[in-house]
């Protein structure tokens, strides 16, 4: 069981992210990737749609084989997560959520925005995390429409694509934040733009790092650690399989195989 692979979902290529980080971390580890790029964005969809979603992509890799899920997928994780535990309670599953206690700690300025999905912003979990994190730090909260489908597209770096994230900084800093939360996972592509962009005395925070970690605890306390070496990455998608090969090289270091997922 121990060689059995982790599987990692996202809507589309954003959890790519947080899939290096587990690389990175985890090295040994097979890993599988579904981007779920038919139905992207999550971010404007139901959350009783995405966790129909979420409970088809959760059976396939439990027929994959898959020993632990990793919902790499802010959105996701806020509508799906619940669920998915309760209807598998033997399997690591690991979700996440923006970094506001990190980003609470961290802030000298007494201010923090978040950028991230509007189904992010707007659900319960999202207030309860503020309530039970924020303390007596302001957070301002800033939907981003538009940016996870550039992302989709491998731009990470036009002028249109720097137009669009300026209008959603500037909020930000006009309210006097010096810590900003990476609250999408596509979102983590945009550091060297984001970072050419903002003064020198604001910090990015966003959660990849803390999944992985996640998920090297969850492998270590059920002894499910590979001790390799891996197998190659294999990634499906929901949208067409073509136009993910293309952009994949741009977001992820190594080619893999792709196929498509069609359910
Ligand atoms: N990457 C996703 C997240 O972390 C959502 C992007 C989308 O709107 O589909 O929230």
């Amino acid at each position: 069981m121990s060689e059995a692979p982790v599987a990692v979902f996202d809507s589309g290529v954003g959890g790519l992210s947080v899939l290096a980080e587990i690389q990175q971390l985890l090295p040994n580890e097979s890993l599988l990737y579904l981007g779920d790029c038919g139905y992207i964005p999550y971010g404007e969809k139901t959350p009783e749609f995405i966790r129909q979603r979420c409970g088809l992509m959760a059976r396939f890799f439990r027929e994959q084989g898959a020993k632990a899920l990793v919902l790499a997928c802010n959105t996701a994780t806020v509508a799906g997560v619940a669920e998915l535990r309760g209807d598998f309670p033997d399997w690591p599953i690991v979700g996440m959520e923006p970094a506001v206690k990190p980003a609470a700690a961290a802030t000298r300025s007494g201010v923090v925005g978040v950028l991230a999905t509007t189904g992010t912003l707007q659900s319960a979990k999202f207030a309860a995390l503020l309530d039970r994190f924020a303390g007596d730090v302001k957070v301002v909260t800033q939907p981003c429409p538009g940016l996870v489908e550039r992302i989709e597209n491998g731009d990470l770096h036009s002028a249109a694509l720097c137009q669009l994230l300026q209008g959603y900084v500037e909020p930000l800093l006009a309210a006097g934040c010096d810590t900003i939360i990476l609250g999408c996972t596509h979102y983590p592509f945009l550091k060297p733009v984001l970072s050419r962009m903002l003064p020198g005395h604001i910090s990015l925070v966003d959660t990849g790092a803390a999944v992985a970690r996640q998920l090297q605890r969850l492998l270590d306390e059920g002894g499910l650690r590979a001790h390799g070496p891996a197998r190659e990455t294999r990634f499906w998608t929901s949208g067409n399989v073509p136009h993910f090969a293309k952009v994949l090289p741009i977001l992820w270091q190594e080619s893999g195989s792709v196929q498509s997922f069609d359910l």
